[in-house]
């Protein structure tokens, strides 16, 4: 099944970085870095809808009306603990968003999510909401964090992920048709592990150096 609202990112830079990050020689340091700059320019995507109005300044010229951001911040929500890798480059274009984390990880067996932490802005109502996790895989940890957020009143929520397998993309297309997805790539598929081939192995381990 396709999810109704997907975009993959087919920029030059974001494919080259992106090819760095999948070869298994990149070192922790540069992985890191490469995710966060991929995160700034899915961010760049993510955010087209962000609503605007326009204010009154001055230009040293003229006065106008300038558009600028309208609205309570945004927040991003990084889903433990692979999300934190994609979370600052998300704040480098959104500064003053407001920053949550929810906390869940794989059972290993049955491959579904447990939740173990749980920290949103208030308001989530009304802010709209940009949710980050690098690999959209089985799809069951994206769709269970988005529960949580659609629980906690978010309405207008973008999933970013750097890479999605067409199993997660199903997943989030069953369950959350209205849930937008930027990604840098429409990879292969799972393999028996629940890993993203091609992919790029453990996220978590690349971006922390624990492999
Ligand atoms: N999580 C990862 O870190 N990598 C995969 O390939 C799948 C899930």
């Amino acid at each position: 099944m396709t999810h109704p609202d997907l975009t993959v990112i087919d920029h030059p830079l974001v494919q080259h970085k992106l090819s760095l990050m999948r070869d298994n020689r990149t070192p922790s340091p540069e992985f890191r870095r490469l995710l966060r700059e991929i995160a700034l320019l899915l961010s760049y995507e993510a955010t087209r809808d962000l609503p605007i109005a326009t204010q009154r300044i001055d230009t040293p010229l003229t006065a106008m009306d300038a558009p600028m951001l309208a609205g309570p911040d945004p927040a991003v929500v990084s889903i433990l603990r692979a999300g934190n890798g994609l979370l600052d480059g998300v704040l480098d274009v959104v500064p003053t968003a407001k920053v949550g984390f929810v906390g869940l990880y794989r059972d290993e067996e049955t491959l579904r999510p447990i939740e173990y932490y749980n920290k949103l802005p208030k308001d989530m109502p009304g802010r709209f909401t940009i949710a980050v996790d690098p690999m959209l895989a089985t799809g069951h940890s994206a769709a269970a964090a988005i529960d949580l957020l659609k629980r906690a009143g978010a309405a207008h929520i973008c999933f970013i992920c750097l890479l999605a397998a067409p199993e997660g993309v199903a997943v989030m297309a069953e369950h959350h048709p209205d849930v937008r997805i930027v990604t840098a790539s429409l990879d292969s598929h799972l393999n028996e592990k629940g890993y993203i081939v091609p992919g790029l192995g453990d996220a978590g381990d690349r971006i922390f150096g624990t492999v």
